[in-house]
């Protein structure tokens, strides 16, 4: 038994310390290699955000050039630097609404906690302190800070700590009419923010069905709630565009962002708040707003960001995401005949999940596990999500070569398991 002081995320530490870990050393292109030489296809981008693959020395010689003039300094108040404010203007040009304003945290989960405050701060600089209602969806993932366990919509994660956050609602996750009937039952003087992911992640790998992500915007617009796009997995390039919002002509009040901002190589999030969300906040007398993370604006780690951002662009990444989401989809759909598989989802984005028999699941919780090692040993790192499903999100450098590569490790896999 190898014993860790590293206490996991995510993870059954027992079990980690009975079976050992698997310590990743390097990276290059779609690949990673562990610590006895071994090559593993990246199938997930890590955790859905090395967009531009592994190895990419100009975002470590940038960071590393702003370590040697100024790391990092506190942007709180009028403090400013230059990585920082050219991120921040960089990114409000990426948004679908102009003139929107950026305020950067260390993540995800900060950027969801963020917009829970700024959604409900901003109803109440409106002289609408009622409006405290947040609405999430089935299935969704925001996260694992306090307001984003509290928007969870898979119940494994949502549970097991307490009350956290209060007037949370749920709704379906594919039915936008059923959203505005919930917001009708809640009183719509009373709603905040609705969440959404515009392809649904960790919840299992869910693109949107046709039309919904519109329908359940003008919703929102008609009840006057804000609309909150969670593009913690879909920006920067991921679903072919800057944003998802982009590509399906949503015009978000406000964006949620992390991971392909940087790629990973450092960590950091946003929040893109539109004009009119911004507006009271920006106004004479409006005053201090108290929230704010230590590492907001961190000039190294915007530094890094930039370089990344570069990257996507001189590469066109997301040009090339749009070509890869039809070529993934159809590698991973023959899996469908497997005996132990009942659908394969994708279709939008670099992204998909092949979803294991649901009966096989329910006779034993540990089967996509199972199969998430056999690919495993198959060269493949793969994802395995709640509900059965094995989630793909590689790198967007992925060639063809590895797309095929990619089908035939996760059949190997599902045959290794299936033949014991
Ligand atoms: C849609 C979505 N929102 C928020 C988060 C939280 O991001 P982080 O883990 O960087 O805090 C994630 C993470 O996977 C996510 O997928």
């Amino acid at each position: 038994m190898a014993m860790t002081d590293f206490w996991h995320p995510f993870a059954d530490m027992a079990q980690v310390e009975e079976r050992g870990a698997l310590s990743l050393v390097r990276g290059e292109g779609a690949y990673v290699f562990d610590d006895a030489g071994r090559r593993y296809l990246d199938a997930t981008a890590s955790l859905w955000y090395c967009n531009v693959g592994w190895g990419r020395d100009e975002i470590a010689e940038a960071a590393a050039r702003q370590m040697r003039e100024l790391p990092a300094y506190s942007t709180f108040g009028d403090l400013t630097n230059p990585p920082a404010e050219a991120l921040a203007t960089r990114v409000a040009h990426m948004a679908p609404v102009a003139g929107s304003k950026v305020f950067l945290t260390s993540g995800g989960s900060d950027s969801i906690d963020t917009a829970t405050k700024m959604a409900r701060r901003y109803w109440q600089l409106r002289d609408e302190p009622q409006r405290a209602i947040l609405i999430r969806r089935e299935k969704a993932y925001h996260g694992m800070h306090t307001a984003g366990t509290s928007l969870a919509g898979i119940p494994a994660n949502a549970t097991g700590h307490g009350e956290l956050i209060e007037d949370v609602t749920e709704v379906p996750w594919n039915d936008a009419e059923a959203l505005r009937a919930a917001i009708e039952r809640d009183d719509p003087e009373r709603v905040a923010a609705f969440f959404c992911e515009p392809v649904i992640g960790a919840g299992g790998v869910f693109p949107p069905p046709p039309g919904y992500l519109q329908a359940a915007r003008e919703v929102c617009r008609e009840m006057d709630v804000l609309f909150i796009a969670d593009e913690v997995i879909t920006g920067f390039g991921r679903t072919g565009d800057w944003f998802a919002s982009n590509r399906f002509g949503l015009d978000p009040d406000i964006i949620t962002c992390a991971k392909g901002i940087t790629s990973g190589y450092l960590p950091m999030g946003a929040v893109i708040a539109s004009p009119a969300v911004a507006e009271p906040f920006f106004t004479p007398g409006a005053g201090l707003w108290r929230h704010g993370y230590t590492y907001s604006g961190h000039a190294s780690v915007a530094a890094a960001a930039l370089a990344n951002l570069d990257i996507m662009e001189r590469e066109d990444l997301g040009g090339r995401a749009l070509k890869l989401e039809s070529a993934l989809f159809d590698a991973l759909a023959p899996l469908a005949d497997h005996e132990m598989v009942e659908e394969v989802r994708g279709g939008v984005g670099v992204l998909a999940a092949v979803n294991l028999r649901q009966d096989l699941v329910a006779e034993d919780a540990s089967l996509p596990a199972k199969v998430g090692g056999a690919c495993r040993e198959a060269g493949m790192l793969i994802r395995p999500l709640v509900g059965g499903a094995l989630a793909v999100s590689p790198p967007l450098v992925i060639d063809d070569e590895g797309i095929a590569e990619m089908a035939e490790a996760f059949r190997a896999g599902l045959d290794a398991v299936a033949a014991r």
